[in-house]
Order: C-alpha cells, then sequence, then structure tokens
C-alpha cells in the first residue's frame, strides 16, 4: 500500500507538538439504554490514539456514531458513552467536545474527543467548505477508520484532500495489510464463507471469490436461494429466486475450476421465526412447503467442519444461521469451532461475525478480525476504497 503512514511520522520525529486530527471508527453498538454492547472498535482505535499522545501530540479524535440527521442534535447519536470507554481504555478523561468545527482547545500531550462527526451538514456529502474547515484545525490528518473507509465523507476523504499531511493510522494500514495478503497470497485450500440474508447484496463479492477461492461455503438466505438453484425445496425460506440465474452462475464457475459451493445435505427448520419456535432437523430435499430454514444441520455442519479444519485460509463473513435463537445457532457455534480449532490463518469481518465470535469465546483462535463492515466486504470484493484511493494520491505528492 502506497499510502504515508503515521507510525513513520512517528519514528521521523515529526509530530511532537503538532496537532494531530484522528478520525477513528467508534461506531459501536448500544443497547436501547445507550450502554455499549460490542467495543472492539473502540479498543482497536486506542493504539493510533496512544501513538499520537506519547509522540507528543495535541490528538483531536472523532468519528461516526450511528446514522444521525445532519445538523439535529440528539441525545441517542452522542459520542459521550464512548467518550466514557475511551477514558477508562485510556486510563484518563477524555473530554468531548460539541460544535467543533471552527476551533478546537487542545495542548499537546492532550486528547479531545470531538462529538459525532455525522451530526455536521456536509458531512455524508463530502461538503468542501467543511472538510476545508476540518482539514484547518490540524497539522496531520491521520485516517485509522477502517470501518469507514468505503466511505468518501468530508471526515474521511475531504479532509484527507485538504489537510497539510495526510496519512494511514496503524489500524487502517494494519488492515489492509491483512485482508489484501490473505487472499493475494493465501495457503491453501482457501476457503470463504459468505452468508447472510441476501445474495442480492452480496452478489459481487460471491462473484469476486467464486474466481479466486478453493471452497465458497453459502449460508442463511443466501444458502437458501443456492439450494433453490440446486433444485432443492426451500419451503417459505427467505430467498431471493430473481437471483437464480446468478448463483447457477457462481456455482458453474466454482466447479469449472473444480472448486465447490457447498450445497447443505440437511437442515434446521421451523413454523414460525422465533427462538421458542420448535426446531426440526430434516434433510435438504425434505423441506416442507411451510417450512423456514433457520440453520444448516449437522451433518452438513460436521462436514463444514471438516473442511475447515483442512484449510489452510479462511475467510469468514456472516453467521450460517440464526445463532441469536439457541435453537438455531448450532451450525454458527460448529463453523466458529472450526475454525478456532483449524491451523488455518483465518480472518473474519462483519457486525454478526463479530457478535458470533464474541457469542462463542473464540477471539484469541481466530487469525486476525476486521473491524470493518462493509468495508471488509468492499476490499474482499476487489476494490479500492476510497480511504486508500486519497491517502495513495496525497503520498503521490
Ligand atoms: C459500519 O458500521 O459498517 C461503519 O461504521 C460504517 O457505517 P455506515 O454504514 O453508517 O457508513
Amino acid at each position: 500500500m502506497n499510502v504515508l503512514r503515521f507510525s513513520d511520522l512517528v519514528a521521523q520525529g515529526q509530530v511532537a507538538g503538532r496537532r494531530v486530527f484522528i478520525r477513528a471508527d467508534l461506531n459501536v453498538p448500544q443497547d436501547d439504554s445507550g450502554r455499549i454492547t460490542e467495543d472492539t472498535r473502540i479498543r482497536a482505535s486506542i493504539p493510533c490514539i496512544r501513538m499520537a499522545l506519547d509522540a507528543g501530540a495535541a490528538v483531536m479524535v472523532t468519528s461516526h456514531l450511528g446514522r444521525p440527521t445532519e445538523g439535529e442534535f440528539k441525545a441517542e447519536d452522542s459520542l459521550a458513552p464512548v467518550a466514557q470507554r475511551l477514558g477508562e481504555l485510556l486510563g484518563r478523561e477524555v473530554p468531548l467536545a460539541s460544535n467543533w468545527v471552527d476551533g478546537v482547545q487542545v495542548a499537546p500531550g492532550q486528547v479531545v474527543l470531538l462529538e459525532n462527526c455525522r451530526l455536521n451538514k456536509g458531512e455524508k456529502k463530502n461538503n468542501e467548505e467543511l472538510a476545508k474547515k476540518m482539514a484547518a484545525l490540524c497539522d496531520i490528518f491521520v485516517h485509522d477508520a477502517f470501518g469507514t473507509a468505503h466511505r468518501a465523507e468530508a471526515s474521511t476523504y475531504g479532509i484527507a484532500q485538504f489537510a497539510p499531511v495526510a496519512c494511514a493510522g496503524p489500524l487502517l494500514a494494519a488492515e489492509i495489510d491483512a485482508i489484501s495478503q490473505a487472499l493475494a497470497n493465501p495457503k491453501r485450500p482457501l476457503l470463504a464463507i459468505v452468508a447472510g440474508s441476501k445474495v442480492s447484496t452480496k452478489l459481487t463479492i460471491l462473484k469476486a471469490l467464486s474466481s479466486k477461492v478453493d471452497g465458497l461455503i453459502v449460508g442463511g438466505g443466501i444458502a437458501n436461494t443456492f439450494m433453490l438453484a440446486a433444485g432443492l425445496p426451500i419451503g417459505l425460506s427467505l430467498a431471493e429466486p430473481d437471483l437464480l440465474d446468478e448463483a447457477k452462475a457462481v456455482i458453474e464457475a466454482m466447479k469449472a475450476r473444480g472448486a465447490e459451493v457447498p450445497i447443505p445435505v440437511d437442515v434446521v427448520t421451523a413454523k414460525r421465526f422465533a427462538a421458542d419456535a420448535p426446531a426440526s432437523v430434516k434433510l435438504a430435499t425434505e423441506v416442507e412447503a411451510d417450512d423456514l430454514i433457520l440453520d444448516i444441520g449437522p451433518q452438513t455442519a460436521a462436514r463444514l467442519a471438516a473442511q475447515l479444519k483442512a484449510a489452510g485460509t479462511i475467510v469468514w463473513n456472516g453467521p450460517v444461521g440464526v445463532f441469536e435463537f439457541d435453537a438455531f445457532a448450532k451450525g454458527t457455534e460448529a463453523i466458529a469451532r472450526a475454525i478456532a480449532e483449524s491451523d488455518a490463518f483465518s480472518i473474519a469481518g462483519g457486525g454478526d461475525t463479530l457478535a458470533a465470535i464474541a457469542k462463542y469465546g473464540i477471539e484469541s483462535d481466530v487469525g486476525y478480525i476486521s473491524t470493518g463492515g462493509g468495508a471488509f466486504l468492499e476490499v474482499l470484493e476487489g476494490k479500492t476504497l476510497p480511504a486508500f484511493e486519497i491517502l495513495s494520491r496525497r503520498a503521490a505528492g
């Protein structure tokens, strides 16, 4: 990746006393009372902030939280809970500044969190005036928000155009290195798990991966569409019949390369989508007209687990069943445990995937856990994300 790295600026002694603006992705899930339910992204943002503080910079950090209406402050959109958690992790108080676009008071050795950047009018559309104001706040802009690297917004893209210096933070750099290396020169067999409710949202990824991977494991609603394409009954299960030809094309493309899309041989079904709905295990050929497929069955799980254990590299995006409901979680648990036990280099990303990893406590057994959702998927698609495009342009002068 041909971009300037913040760690290099630090090593060259160019950061002491400078005003450093870090765009992090602190967009974390919260419960109804605003309590943070999963803080991976906050923890992953700490090394960059520490690096800047240790180097003697005056540090400003911002992030978006959710998708608020620009210009309309609501308490639930505030980064206040994030400031609190950041403070705990950094072992110092982290003040939160509102209305910061026209000026921020911060001294070298101090850190201030700037309120939800998506509250600023013009953020989403990358308004030039807003971006220039943000750029004027700093000497060095550090993009460390991998989770938002696929967005071209004022605090991720415009500011990188106009700041005196624009560079990649350690998280942004580590993410792109890990994902691209896993795909560029993988130890084989390379298996990808792409699961989720809709083929349509992941079609480009499925196509891109079908030319690279040795096995493409599909799950969730995506698997239902592939089962339909393979001539299996799926009852009332979520699927996209208009994408059958696309699913068939992926299966054929894989076959032509001697690779495979394993189609479930058994499934777990219910008559209703509910945590307490009675679950039935049945062969994939025996799904009834009023059944909903909510998980892969034990035979399928065992087959996939064996493949995962023998893999060289695994890319994981998405749970294979409704793992939030215990009766339909066994497939995802079997996949998670097989990945944990496998000697393969594994890389996982996406909000639901992170939740599954946390549920089964396998964090330390996954090779690399990406903080990206949409960004992770776009890298898998082979796209150049706006963050890397603008940072390489700045590095080229
Ligand atoms: C994410 O949660 O994937 C990132 O924080 C990006 O959020 P967005 O999809 O609202 O831009």
